[in-house]
């Protein structure tokens, strides 16, 4: 949500805080702006992209000090004032900042009872103005930056520019900043990935840390004014391609990066000849494996779908009781916390502000949580220190598809670990194990030939809603399918347990009403069939994602097959049928697959 990109060192500022902007941009694209310092600081910013931005700017931007930003409008409407950087009123301070000042209203209500003409709705604004009052009185920069901090609650991630000081100051309280330390040059951003292409010597702030940077230095401290114990590090170097290559958007190429992200995932990661899982970052013991009472996993939209394919896994095969549940929800309601229980926190970013509010509680409460993540160093990774990462590499569609199969491979991989300590043979290991290294194969078989795509896109493009249904493991397929639709295509879905439909969403079904089914070859196949009869008595159009050799094919109005699996792994081969319909339908609407409308890749504000 919103990314930040920043510069000091010999070259020019401008076109590199463009193609650091361009790398972030799916964190937030409402609007676009850079300020570079050349004595004064001049800002650049527009509503939109990118792209948009680039018709703003000068041929020639002089400056080698610069901050930039990309918004997800949280206060303030979608204007160019409202877009960041922001000045203070004497134009000596510029800012950018991510997260939200809890207290703005009262911050900017005082700023204007003492004169301050406020040039935006933003929270943000108000922090560039009481920096610059700040500054007046010992001309410290990094001071005036402590000093507005105390004075602010709430969530930031900031970096500063001053006119009369060679120096950018940033500082994080709950949204991520990264410096990267170049020769004689020093990078900031909110995202690891943007930094790969310049250095891979990385400074993951700390909540609470403030940096002060010149083309040559960094100077740590903290809000309270002591020295900081934030460590430097290196970033992975194979984090995986994060151009689009020749495919024409980022989601397709996500979707057929599938195979190889999921043979990465479990590379080392199975012991083959005990038929068990081999995931060492969880630091579980036997004896601990054997003592626990429950698993809870946490996660927000499609990560939370797979951790309920997890959930069910876990369930089955280690015989533990294991739920889902929604990041967002979770510390509202009190919950209580056995300490012995298990908690995995899933996440693709490993920035998601529910999901580290979630993970506070459990952490406060005395449970442990154990990450399931994708980006390396992320705040969720550093926050559990333990756990998995699912390495999918780089996502940068919005919508997320190779995150969510890798998420329910690791936690199949641990569902397989706990279950050979607890409960199933060998034998069931092996075999779960063989189905499990056939799935990359088998996807690149299914996306040779991926079935009549189109005619699923013709029933549900003009669709007023789409419902999908799944029994088992496949309900949650469904929910993750009606996701996927609904989110870059625009179309209302809905998602339901097959068995549910007859409870209240077959009311919505008229002729031709499109109804995605989930149906594999598994034990509950046969209910899930009465319930497309039930759907098809009513007039329903059914769209029928099954397993090629099974018997059910003639039950779809458009049939779409999948390679046969292994039955606890299906949902890694029927999502795709029904990612590859949410990006063919976007597409004929006329939508922007990559950059959906008011979403954002990392969401970092409750
Ligand atoms: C859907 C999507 C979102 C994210 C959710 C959690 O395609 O991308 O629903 O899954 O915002 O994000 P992470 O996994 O980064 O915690």
């Amino acid at each position: 949500m919103c990314g930040i990109f920043g510069y000091i060192g010999p070259h020019q500022a401008a076109p590199l805080l463009v193609e650091g902007l361009r790398r972030l941009e799916y964190r937030g694209y409402d609007s676009t702006g850079i300020a570079v310092k050349n004595g004064a600081v001049t800002i650049h910013k527009k509503v939109g992209k990118v792209q948009e931005l680039r018709t703003i700017l000068p041929a020639s931007i002089k400056g080698q000090i610069g901050i930039a930003h990309t918004r997800w409008a949280t206060h303030g409407g979608v204007t160019d004032e409202n877009a960041h950087p922001h000045a203070s009123s004497e134009g000596k301070v510029v800012i950018v900042h991510n997260g939200i000042i809890e207290n703005a209203r009262l911050l900017r209500t005082s700023l204007e009872v003492q004169g301050v003409e406020l040039q935006s709705e933003t929270d943000s604004e108000a922090l560039a103005h009481i920096i610059e009052r700040e500054l007046s009185i010992d001309n410290n920069p990094e001071e005036a930056v402590r000093r507005t901090l105390r004075q602010a609650r709430g969530t930031w991630g900031i970096c500063v520019l001053f006119t009369d000081h060679d120096t950018i100051v940033c500082a994080r309280n709950g949204s991520p900043l990264i410096i990267g330390q170049g020769v004689e040059e020093m990078f900031i951003s909110s995202d690891p990935h943007a930094l790969t292409a310049h250095t891979q010597q990385v400074i993951y702030l700390e909540d609470g840390d403030i940096a002060t940077l010149t083309a040559t230095s960094v100077k740590l401290s903290t809000l309270t004014g002591g020295a900081s114990d934030t460590k430097s590090s290196v970033l992975e170097n194979n984090w995986g391609e994060a151009e689009l290559g020749d495919f024409p958007h980022y989601m397709l190429k996500e979707i057929y990066e599938q195979p190889d992200a999921i043979r990465h995932c479990i590379s080392g990661r199975l012991d083959r000849a005990g038929g068990s899982g081999r995931l060492g970052g969880l630091k579980l013991t036997p004896a601990t494996l054997a003592k626990i009472p429950h698993v809870r996993l946490l996660g927000c939209g499609t990560s939370y779908n797979a951790a309920d394919i997890g959930g069910l896994l876990i369930e089955k095969l280690a015989r533990i009781p294991a739920v889902a549940q929604i990041s967002s929800e979770f510390r509202h309601n009190d919950p209580v916390i056995n300490p012995s229980a298990l908690h995995f926190a899933v996440t693709q970013s490993g920035e998601t502000a529910d999901t580290i509010s979630a993970i506070k509680e459990i952490q406060l409460k005395g449970g442990n949580v154990h990450g399931v993540v994708n980006v390396v160093g992320s705040t969720i990774a550093r926050l559990c220190g333990r756990g998995v990462y699912i390495h999918s590499g780089p996502e940068q569609a919005v919508a997320s598809t190779k995150a969510f199969s890798n998420m329910v491979t690791a936690l199949t991989m641990f569902a397989l670990q706990v279950g050979r300590s607890r409960n199933i043979t060998k034998e069931k290991g092996i075999e779960l194990i063989h189905g499990l290294q056939q799935i990359p194969h088998l996807l690149e078989e299914y996306l040779e030939s991926q079935g009549p795509i189109q005619e699923a896109v013709e029933l549900v493009k003009d669709a007023k809603s789409v419902l999908f249904l799944g029994r088992g493991i496949s309900a949650p397929v469904a929910q993750e399918g009606a996701l996927k639709l609904m989110e870059i295509a625009y179309i209302p879905c809905l998602a339901y347990p097959a068995g549910e439909m007859k409870h209240g969403p077959i009311a919505l079904l008229e002729e031709g009403s499109p109804v995605i089914f989930i149906a594999p070859n598994d034990h509950v196949k046969t209910k899930t069939v009465s319930a497309i009869h039930e759907c098809r008595a009513r007039g329903a159009k059914i769209i029928l994602i099954h397993e090629e050799g099974d018997d059910i094919a003639q039950e779809g109005d458009v049939c779409i097959s999948v390679p046969k699996v292994h039955n606890l792994l299906s949902p890694l081969l029927t999502v795709v049928p029904l990612q590859l319909i949410a990006y063919h339908t976007a597409l004929a609407l006329g939508c922007d697959v990559d950059r959906p409308r008011n979403l954002a890749k990392s969401v970092t504000v409750e």
